[in-house]
């Protein structure tokens, strides 16, 4: 817990310490520049703070000085308060008062906006009196998606000047948002023409002295500049505004923010400052949202994005030097759902796409899943026709190998066949250069066996993507036993053009997800047995927070799906009820939605039903077994199926399948509709602490068996 008192006086905000390296200040005629540098994206941080705050003061009473302007170097103006600080005891200045010093400032305060201008950043741009920004530039108060509201007067100026409509939108959301949406509003005063590839100078590995000046940095002068010719010299502060919300109808709004929130604290409270606070002056308004944010600031949801923004972070990092390979041209074999949603993504993400089908007819298929993907695209307002056109023009396609000749990497999305696979990559491996990646996005198969059948086995990786390749963000990078450090960092590379948030994982049956959620499904299934019913599994695990409920999932992706594929294994002797509700479904011909009869009953409108039948069919099928019958709470649901993620979670650890418990989060997270507000199961372990998982195991094997609970090591958690 934080332990500032608000708010404070400025003769209370005594500064140590004058020297700064990452603020500086220059004067050139009449105008003080200051300037941020603090990469990687110039955060707030309290050296960053204290120098914002001593630059605005020495430039206040510089008698030299007319105008002043704030910007940064590197790739973005302010992107938001310095996460890494969050956590850490609060330290002085705090930024509300940075962001008052600057608007209390006698003389005009320009803000300079380009890159991504964020939260806190965004903070003080409405502190300042005039902000021009770069017509790329984008602005957003992303603090719900860290359980936060903006804590520096975000709330109130953006209130004033927007209006409480087009504020809560902006924060509740937390979307970041093009500064050319705002032309005509008083947000920006100027927006500037990006003539100069800026961002790309600006990251270059140029010395500053050597950058030509930007578009940017030259309309910001010259905009000083007239207002020190024209005398206008009169700061304008958004603080003094009054909130026009006369016509708003803050119940409908508050109806909506809720419903759309699905459990998160954030939105809910940024909707109740902006109520609260709509009469009240700046400063009681930045008091009162101030005490706010400090509470979600202690709240665990907010530990809990936190830590998914850092798990994400972490994921992409690799422990090796090895330079990734440039790719530009990709080859896809198999133009079915997963191909055609994978070459979605290439193409959307501008890569030069070859794609490979059996026949001119699957061919003629696949081309047409693709275009079907972009048109969609269109007309949700994704992208734009000529965006989409771009994409689509660079998609090739052939029934012949010898046309992968020219690719970079090669990814299969064919059958789940071993032998099919092997095949594949040996006519892959026979018409490609030796530099070409090779990849599957096989679910299960054993990828250290497919590499073991062809001459470059070092070439081969897992490119693990998930139904709908081209909508859902995970993608596992599975590194099989020769699997070269280059090609890993090459996927990984690739990964991140894709903008699918990556992690490395291991060769396992299912690698780390499916295993997980295999072990998941089971521990539902079993659940079902002992008598919890089919509603109650799926309600309690939603009001959790789970995006769906684990048998409405099996309905949805049909029941015989998982069954066949899990015929295919031995089955395990230890367990008796091993998946034996869902062949239960299986063999009464109720596969799920597309029977319309499934774990629940649809109608012609898709819509579930209770089903009478599955209830009696499962008691049978628990007698016949000899699995005592129990009634279970909401909440005996979740832990149950928790304990399941945690202890195979740990079990992963054990078997070096993944690196890191975070990597487990981040796969969970975006994988499988964990919500993103709990942090993922392996958050919620280390919320309870050692002694407490410790003992839950313990009871679960002590009942169960360590067959099924076996004993994970759990020092991981302190
Ligand atoms: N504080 C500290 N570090 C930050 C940061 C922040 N606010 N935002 C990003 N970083 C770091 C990242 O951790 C990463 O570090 P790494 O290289 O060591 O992994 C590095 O900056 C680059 O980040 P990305 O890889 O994400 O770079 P991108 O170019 O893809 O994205 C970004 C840049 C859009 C700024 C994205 O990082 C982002 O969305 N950051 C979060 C911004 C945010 O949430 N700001 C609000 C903070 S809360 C706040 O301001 C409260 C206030 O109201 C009081």
């Amino acid at each position: 817990m934080a332990t500032e008192n608000f708010p404070k006086t400025k003769e209370a905000l005594s500064i140590k310490g004058s020297q700064s390296t990452v603020v500086t200040l220059k004067v050139v005629k009449n105008i003080g520049i200051i300037t941020i540098d603090y990469a990687p994206v110039n955060a707030l941080s309290q050296a960053v703070r204290t120098g914002l705050v001593l630059a605005v003061e020495s430039l206040e009473t510089n008698d030299d000085v007319k105008v002043i302007i704030i910007r940064c170097q590197g790739k973005t103006f302010i992107a938001g308060a310095d996460i890494k600080e969050f956590g850490k005891p609060a330290t002085e200045p705090y930024l509300p008062d940075v962001v008052n010093t600057i608007e209390a400032c006698r003389k005009p305060v320009i803000a300079s906006l380009f890159g991504t201008t964020l939260g806190g950043g965004f903070e003080v741009a409405l502190a300042c009196h005039y902000r021009i920004a770069l017509s790329t530039a984008k602005v957003g108060m992303p603090e719900v998606n860290l359980g936060l509201i903006p804590g520096a007067g975000g709330t109130q100026r953006l209130m004033r000047i927007l209006g409480p409509e087009q504020a809560l939108e902006m924060i509740t959301s937390g979307r970041h948002i093009s500064v050319t949406k705002f032309s005509g509003s008083n947000l920006f005063d100027f927006i500037v023409e990006d003539k100069v590839v800026e961002n790309k100078l600006a990251a270059s590995e140029l010395p500053q002295s050597e950058l030509p000046e930007s578009e940017l940095d030259k309309q910001s002068k010259i905009f000083a500049l007239q207002l020190i010719r024209e005398n206008n010299l009169t700061p304008c502060r958004v603080g003094e505004m009054s909130v026009n919300s006369q016509d708003f109808d803050w119940q409908a709004a508050k109806f909506n923010i809720i419903k759309k929130a699905r459990g998160k604290q954030a939105p809910v409270v940024a909707f109740d400052v902006l109520e609260q606070t709509q009469k009240m002056n700046i400063n009681d308004g930045m008091a009162y949202e101030r005490e706010k944010f400090l509470q979600l600031r202690a709240s665990e949801q907010s530990a809990a994005l936190i830590h998914a923004f850092a798990a994400e972070k972490q994921a992409a990092k690799l422990s090796s030097k090895a330079q990734p390979i440039d790719v530009i041209n990709v080859g896809i074999i198999g133009g079915g759902n997963m191909g055609s949603g994978i070459a979605t993504c290439f193409l959307a993400a501008h890569f030069n796409v070859q794609l490979i089908e059996q026949s001119n007819e699957a061919l003629e298929a696949g081309l047409a899943r693709i275009r079907n993907n972009f048109a969609s695209n269109v007309k949700r307002g994704r992208m734009s026709q000529s965006a989409s056109d771009i994409c689509l023009a660079k998609l090739t396609a052939s029934i012949d190998y010898q046309s992968l000749s020219h690719c970079d990497l090669v990814l299969e999305a064919v059958f789940e066949n071993i032998d099919v696979k092997k095949e594949l990559f040996k006519k892959v491996v026979s018409v490609c250069k030796a530099e070409t990646v090779l990849a599957t996005n096989t679910s299960y198969l054993d990828i250290d066996e497919i590499a073991a059948s062809i001459s470059r086995p070092e070439q081969l990786v897992g490119m693990h993507f998930f139904s709908p390749a081209n909508i859902m963000k995970l993608l596992e990078i599975v590194k099989a036993d020769k699997t070269s450090e280059q090609v890993i960092a090459t996927a990984m590379q690739v990964g991140k053009k894709l903008k699918k948030v990556s992690v490395l994982v291991g060769v396992c049956f299912g690698f780390a997800g499916n295993r997980m959620y295999t072990r998941y499904g089971r521990e539902v299934q079993q659940m079902l047995l002992e008598g919890a019913k089919v509603e109650q599994i799926d309600n309690a695990m939603t009001n959790w927070g789970m995006a769906m409920g684990p048998l409405a999932v099996q309905d949805m992706s049909g029941i015989d799906i998982g069954h066949s594929a899990r015929s295919a294994q031995p089955f395990p002797a230890h367990d008796k009820g091993y998946f034996k509700a869902a062949a239960t479904m299986v063999e009464a011909n109720r596969l799920g939605r597309k029977t319309q009869a499934g774990f629940y009953q649809y109608d012609e409108n898709g819509k579930n039903h209770h089903a009478a039948e599955v209830e009696t069919l499962l008691f049978e099928e628990a007698q016949q077994l000899g699995i005592k019958q129990r009634t279970f709470s909401d909440e005996d649901i979740v832990q149950r199926a928790l304990f399941a993620l945690i202890c195979e979670g740990f079990a992963l650890l054990k078997a070096g399948i993944v690196q890191r418990m975070s990597d487990i989060d981040v796969i969970w997270l975006h994988g499988y509709g964990f919500p993103r507000y709990k942090g993922g199961p392996m958050f919620q372990a280390r919320q309870m602490g050692k002694a407490q998982v410790e003992q839950k195991l313990a009871e679960l094997r002590e009942e169960f068996g360590d067959e099924i609970w076996p004993v994970v090591n759990v020092d991981l958690l302190g």
